[in-house]
């Protein structure tokens, strides 16, 4: 029998290095929440037993790349490091300019700065709240064009993350010349990491070509998103993740990556394009700030361990773990009655805690509440995205991202079991109501303090 054939997820991988995680108790845990205001981003990563507050820059790296890093060349123009990750993003994207950068937010600042100009408008399935920020600072005006049933958390469809073609075509006819770029993240990450399809990236891409509009996509967890294209769109079991990515970069003119996901590093981005004359203007920016256009921000160590890093999340083996392991979780929960966002997204689960703490009114942040719960509960770290992050989101959603080749199945069955206790009590769970706001990304230092279940005003 194949190994994936097994109920048993079978890590494809055995571990060679361990780090310790804290475990702290009950009175530990309510003391650091106090000291934190409430919000989990002001622990101490030593106050946490299970971090899944991101997927970003918190990957395990492998035996290999921990060979590539020493095999770095740290010189500081033409390295040979450079010259290897260079030649694997061509092979693996097939576009003829790569750029180096720090991370994805400095690939979209470049972006922001060279090729969006002020008073313009910027399409895309749903932007990252970086990308935003990027492309509102540049003076432009960010648009998130989602399928509607990326709004229905139970919608068990299997791409949510597509873009409406119908509102596209409305938004093209409307905005005109006024659209600088048209762009796609894969996965949607705002919209509870779910892919987005080959047929749309097809139809988008058509669609901005024949505009003549330049299309790029944001390809933090591309990787992921081939493989759901892989395993759920019909035709294409029998063509290779490797082919389908590629497919994917051919429909674009270029792209964004935050290597921190799908390119299995702790730090690193990537900004690439097929567009000489994009090239010209991102090659000026990347020296101004980031560095030479050989190392842009990064170490030549972190340039190797990306290129090794970048082929390692196309393997098969590895992928199929990933999306069972994702799919596990997000079961698990729906097992013992906690509502989540279906189907299983790439890279987190969402609980869905407006329904699971239906007692708490958005103001009073029900996402915010669930999160803390896992914490005070089992030293579980998430992160709320609701009102709290969004002020007048629609969704009130708790985010448990799991990092790459990190946790192994008893981890996610520990953190399974601690949402069903809280999930036993959610009708006594606090809201919570800021004693701290600062000017803007609030949820980031926020400080808030608890308001009890029986002092919450009753909804409607
Ligand atoms: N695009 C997407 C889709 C992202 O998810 C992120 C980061 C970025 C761009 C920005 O990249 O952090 O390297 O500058 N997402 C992280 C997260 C922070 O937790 O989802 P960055």
């Amino acid at each position: 029998m194949e190994h994936w054939s097994y109920r048993t997820i079978i890590e494809p991988f055995r571990i060679k290095a361990v780090e310790p995680i804290p475990f702290l108790t009950r009175e530990e845990r309510q003391a650091a929440l106090e000291r934190a205001g409430h919000n989990l981003f002001n622990l101490s990563a030593d106050e946490v037993t299970i971090d899944l507050l991101t997927d970003s820059g918190t990957g395990s790296m492998s035996a290999k790349q921990w060979a590539a890093l020493m095999d770095g060349d740290e010189s500081y123009a033409g390295s040979r490091s450079w010259a290897q990750l260079q030649e694997v993003v061509q092979q693996i994207t097939g576009m003829p300019y790569v750029l180096p950068c720090h991370q994805g937010r400095a690939a979209e600042r470049i972006l922001g700065r060279t090729v969006i100009p002020a008073g313009s408008v910027v399409l895309n399935n749903t932007h990252f709240d970086t990308t935003r920020a990027n492309i509102e600072q540049a003076g432009a005006q960010a648009v998130d064009l989602p399928v509607p049933v990326a709004h229905d958390p139970g919608d068990p469809s299997p791409f949510k993350g597509d873009m409406d073609l119908d509102a596209l075509d409305e938004a093209l006819a409307r905005h005109g010349d006024r659209v600088a770029m048209v762009m796609l993240t894969l996965t949607n990450n705002a919209a509870g990491g779910q892919p987005v399809s080959m047929q749309n990236i097809e139809a988008v891409s058509a669609r901005a070509r024949a505009a003549g509009i330049p299309f790029y996509l944001d390809a933090a967890r591309f990787a992921e998103n081939a493989w759901f294209i892989h395993v759920r769109e019909p035709g294409y079991r029998e063509v290779s993740v490797p082919e389908i990515a590629r497919r994917m970069f051919d429909l674009a003119d270029g792209f964004t990556m935050s290597a921190k996901k799908d390119g299995i590093v702790n730090i690193g981005g990537l900004l690439c394009t097929r567009r000489e004359d994009h090239y010209e203007k991102f090659k000026n920016e990347l020296i101004l700030g980031e560095g030479f256009v050989t190392y842009g921000g990064l170490a030549g160590r972190d340039l190797s361990a990306l290129a090794v890093g970048l082929q390692e999340a196309l393997d098969t083996d590895y992928l199929r773990y990933r999306e069972a392991s994702i799919a596990y979780f997000t079961e698990g929960l729906d097992q013992v009655g906690i509502p989540v966002v279906k189907p299983p997204g790439g890279h987190a689960v969402f609980i869905d805690a407006g329904a699971m703490a239906p007692h708490i009114p958005a103001e009073f942040f029900p996402g915010q509440a669930v999160a803390n719960a896992l914490y005070l509960e089992g030293g579980v770290r998430g992160v709320e995205i609701g009102s709290l992050m969004f002020p007048g989101a629609t969704m009130q959603l708790v985010r448990l991202a799991v990092p790459r080749r990190v946790y192994t199945q008893s981890h996610v069955d520990y953190a399974i079991e601690v949402a069903e206790r809280v999930a036993a009590r959610a009708a006594e769970l606090p809201g919570y109501r800021l004693t701290h706001e600062p000017p803007f990304l609030r949820h980031f230092s926020a400080r808030m303090e608890p308001v009890p279940a029986e002092r919450l005003p009753r909804r409607g």
